[in-house]
């Protein structure tokens, strides 16, 4: 079964996300493409070798991850590989791994040649909810994240849960907070709805070395799709709720700002934790960061006095952190080096009540 959701604006479709149960939903996507470059992870090459056996690629070039290669030197020598291959201006760059790789691939094809088109087959929760939606792009620069890039829409992102059989359960718990995060955000039914599950989420997470590994063509399968730790309506609604704040808000000038809660304190714990040799996981850290903006909505009185307690037992009972590693003056620093600093003050997204986010800028002796 396929379904579809629209990024659109200006009475136009600008990018489509389609979801269907299994891979082969893709072929029909891809047909009549002549020109078609696979980005992929190599953590999920099986998930390239499936597609490269039912569409016609030119070329697959496989990706190590991790935020350290996350850099313009690995942009370059995916253009060289375009240029190499004989790319042309039709080609479409099929990016197919977690946020890392659509990052990357979508910004050496928004500006290879000035601009080919690309696409997403996302293989984390944390990039079928967040990532891979929304057409941003872009690499780090001297350890601090996305500083380069562009916002271009991806042709289309494929949300399909087969590719998350072989996800670790600690990146699902990553993808769970992004998840979280955006229910929390728009809408507070699906956010209760989500905590029922809590339990068999955590039961599922906390057994997955047990779980039989009986997934199709998927090496080191951790799960089969109908028992994934997090229900693919769920999913769905994360990726509705996104794109409809994305076709009204493109290129972040107000309301996708919002997007971005707990991520100013999210970013600056990843900061640090990097210099520390720390290993803390980007959901990790934007699940921390709720809490602290929860928190900071408190003593800022935006929220009333319990929310952050709420939310903590909420999120805790998901097998979310929810307590910060470092003090506040150590994370600081880093914030004001944030793409959402503004000169004098940090911007925060805070919460008046769930589904009810406010932007506010803070001084810094406040
Ligand atoms: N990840 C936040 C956004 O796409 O705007």
């Amino acid at each position: 079964m396929t379904k579809e959701l629209n990024i659109s604006w200006d009475g136009k479709i600008q990018s489509r996300i389609v979801g269907a149960d299994t891979l082969s939903g893709i072929a029909g996507l891809l047909s009549g493409e002549q020109e078609i470059y696979v980005v992929f992870d190599k953590n999920v090459a099986w998930v390239s070798d499936q597609i490269v056996s039912r569409v016609p690629v030119r070329a697959a070039v496989g990706l190590e991850t991790s935020e350290a290669r996350k850099t313009m030197e690995t942009v370059l020598s995916l253009e060289r590989r375009l240029l190499e291959a004989g790319a042309s201006r039709g080609a479409l760059v099929l990016a197919v791994g977690g946020g890392i790789t659509t990052d990357l691939a979508g910004f050496a094809a928004s500006i290879y040649k000035r601009g080919v088109r690309y696409a997403n087959v996302p293989t984390t929760l944390l990039a079928q909810v967040d990532a891979a939606i929304g057409g941003k792009t872009g690499v780090n620069l001297d350890g601090y994240k996305n500083m380069l890039g562009v916002i271009v829409q991806p042709q289309f992102t494929f949300l399909c849960p087969e590719v998350l059989s072989t996800l670790p359960p600690r990146e699902f718990r990553s993808g769970l907070a992004e998840l979280v995060k955006t229910l929390l955000l728009a809408d507070a039914e699906s956010y209760a709805a989500l905590l029922p599950s809590a339990k068999s989420a955590q039961n599922a997470l906390g057994e997955a070395k047990t779980v039989p590994t009986k997934c199709k063509n998927a090496p080191k399968c951790t799960w089969e799709a109908e028992t994934l730790p997090v229900r693919a309506e769920h999913i769905w609604r994360a990726a509705g709720i996104k794109a409809d704040i994305v076709s009204r808000d493109p290129y972040e000038k107000g309301e996708r700002m919002k997007l971005n809660l707990g991520h100013t304190f999210a970013h600056a714990i990843e900061h640090e934790a990097r210099l520390r040799g720390d290993d803390i996981t980007h959901g990790e850290a934007v699940s921390i960061g709720i809490i602290l903006a929860a928190e900071l909505s408190e003593k800022l009185g935006v929220a009333q006095n319990g929310l952050s307690a709420r939310l903590k037992a909420d999120f805790s009972a998901l097998g979310l952190p929810v307590d910060c590693p470092y003090p506040a003056d150590v994370l600081r620093g880093a914030m004001h080096k944030d793409k959402k600093a503004t000169a004098r003050a940090l911007r925060f997204v805070l919460l008046e009540d769930i589904a009810r986010p406010r932007i506010v800028e803070v001084t810094d002796t406040e």
